[in-house]
């Protein structure tokens, strides 16, 4: 373990996105147990609240795996910890103003954006990308003003991952089921209006190869008011899918997947409101329309083995369009890049390896940059797979600091706190975020829901500024 000098050479640290990356990195820098001394690390988050998917991406009704975040908060009131929401990195701040500052500088900001199909229909009206509905019924700032129609009778969710299912749910719960979540108020209203009767779920390859998990897919088989609709045909495997189920060390969840799946192909829909229903090996060609979504034309797809066994979907010469008011198209997310720091734009995240910004033009690590969690290795995994990746790369920063690696920044001894007050006058410390929290909290009390989300900016920023003012 090393020792920091002594407390008059502090070990300074940005962490840039207050999502689970950046809260775990933060935890592990001021665990004592990577470092000892005196570390102080500043988290950033361009939103007045922290815990990026944690409160943006986790399904509403999905309550119990948000008290994740009671860990962040312990990490919060540790000494040494600082919060500035409401303050963008690369747009705010510059980078280089954080490398001046900083001993190092850990990017965490995730991978908010979608990725596109390329295929003709694509940007109609009714063609909606998951991560914008996703953002919407969780009240993301950037998303309160979207609308969708949902006056169609067919939705169809393109992609086989776990969003994919948390989106086909949201549209299947019913108004009592949505009202005891923390859905945005505008998203209650418009689902509870919703007139959809059907979701098709549809996958490019078989159900073995599914990317969801078992618990997920067992959940739409519980729903209050719909059906889950597979055909018989849908579940039988062909020999590639049955000798990958069976292959040494086979993933036990496909195989869990296969017999659930099964199950829901034996069932006889019993009338329910709405139906969930799942295809496989079909991929879309094209999204149909005049002026909006009136169907999306599909091709059969045939699974071919490469010579690992691994199975990838082979397009077939057979077609057909499903009429649909609705295509939501979740088929994974992508990071961005930031202004300053280095980005492999082919995979979509920061050029690093194993957490080190690597500098393109030679291959080499940047002194002092590093990167966690979605934007390190793309988008992939779920909360707790963040607090190993975190810790991997505090790994790396702790080696560098032992070898002499880290640089030493013109501007170590300025505080970062002026600069910020300056570009981002109305930022909110922790104080501010826990303000904006007891206001949700008490909103949410006497409806018997866990919060109301505030939703406007200006208004979160308004509730934090007056608490203090009052305190
Ligand atoms: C729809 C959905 C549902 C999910 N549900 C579950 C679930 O039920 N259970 C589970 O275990 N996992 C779930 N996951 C996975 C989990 O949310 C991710 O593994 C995790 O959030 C990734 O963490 P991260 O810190 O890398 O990114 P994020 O959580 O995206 O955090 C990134 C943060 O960076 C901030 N940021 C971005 N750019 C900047 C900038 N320039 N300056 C300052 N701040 C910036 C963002 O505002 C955000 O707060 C879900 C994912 C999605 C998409
Ligand atoms: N409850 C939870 O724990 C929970 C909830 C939500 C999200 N998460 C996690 O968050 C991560 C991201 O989830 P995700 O659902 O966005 O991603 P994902 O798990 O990677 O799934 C993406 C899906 O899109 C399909 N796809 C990709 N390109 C396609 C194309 N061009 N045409 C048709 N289909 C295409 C993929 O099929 P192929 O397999 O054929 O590529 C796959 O089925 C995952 O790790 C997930 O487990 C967890």
């Amino acid at each position: 373990m090393t020792e920091r000098e002594s407390p008059a050479h502090p070990l300074k640290v940005a962490v840039v996105g207050a999502g689970p990356a950046g809260f775990y990195s933060a935890a592990q820098l001021l665990s004592g147990k990577a470092l000892q001394g005196d570390v102080r690390v500043d988290l950033f988050d361009r939103l007045p609240t922290p815990y990026g998917l944690v409160r943006f991406g986790v399904a509403p009704d999905h309550p119990k795996i948000k008290t994740v975040i009671k860990a962040y908060d312990k990490v919060a009131v540790k000494d040494g910890f600082r919060f500035f929401g409401g303050v963008e990195i690369g747009e705010d701040v510059e980078h280089q103003e954080l490398a001046d500052r900083y001993d190092a500088v850990i990017y965490t900001t995730g991978a908010s954006h979608d990725r596109r199909l390329g295929i003709p229909g694509e940007d109609l009206p009714g063609s909606v990308a998951a991560t914008d509905f996703v953002a919407w019924y969780n009240g993301h700032p950037d998303a309160k003003d979207l609308s969708f129609d949902l006056s169609c009778k067919r939705a169809v969710v393109i992609g086989n991952g776990n969003v994919a299912v948390d989106v086909a749910r949201m549209l299947a719960l019913t108004p009592d089921e949505l009202k005891v979540t923390d859905t945005a108020d505008h998203a209650i209203e418009a689902l509870s209006g919703s007139e959809i009767e059907e979701i098709v779920v549809l996958g490019r390859r078989g159900l073995a190869q599914a990317a969801f998990t078992t618990p997920e897919l067992r959940e739409l088989g519980e729903l209050e008011d719909a059906d889950i609709v597979v055909s018989p045909e849908d579940v039988e495997l062909d020999e590639g899918s049955r000798n990958w189920l069976e292959r040494d060390g086979a993933d036990a969840r496909e195989q869990k997947n296969v017999a659930l799946a099964t199950e829901y192909s034996t069932r006889t829909p019993e009338g329910r409101k709405r139906r969930i229903v799942l295809r496989f090996l079909a991929s879309p060609v094209k999204i149909v329309g005049e002026e909006r979504v009136e169907g999306i034309e599909v091709v059969r797809n045939e699974l071919v083995a490469d010579d690992d066994g691994w199975l990838s979907a082979r397009p077939t010469s057979e077609t057909e369009t499903i009429e649909c008011g609705l295509v939501l198209r979740s088929i994974g997310y992508r990071g961005r890049p930031l202004p300053g720091v280095p980005f492999d734009d082919q995979r979509a995240t920061i050029n690093n390896l194993d957490g080190r910004v690597l500098d393109p033009e030679t291959a080499e690590p940047i002194p002092g940059l590093y990167t966690a969690g979605w934007v390190k290795r793309g988008p992939s995994g779920i909360i707790g797979t963040n607090k190993k990746c975190a810790n991997d790369t505090i790994a790396q920063l702790v080696a560098d600091l032992e070898a002499g690696k880290l640089p030493t920044p013109p501007k170590h001894d300025d505080d970062i706190a002026p600069l910020v007050a300056e570009r981002a006058p109305r930022h909110v410390d922790y104080a501010g975020w826990k303000r904006i929290d007891e206001h949700e909290v008490a909103l949410g009390e006497p409806q018997g829901r866990p919060r109301v989300k505030l939703v406007d900016v200006d208004e979160m920023l308004r509730v934090a500024h007056a608490g203090a003012a009052a305190d």
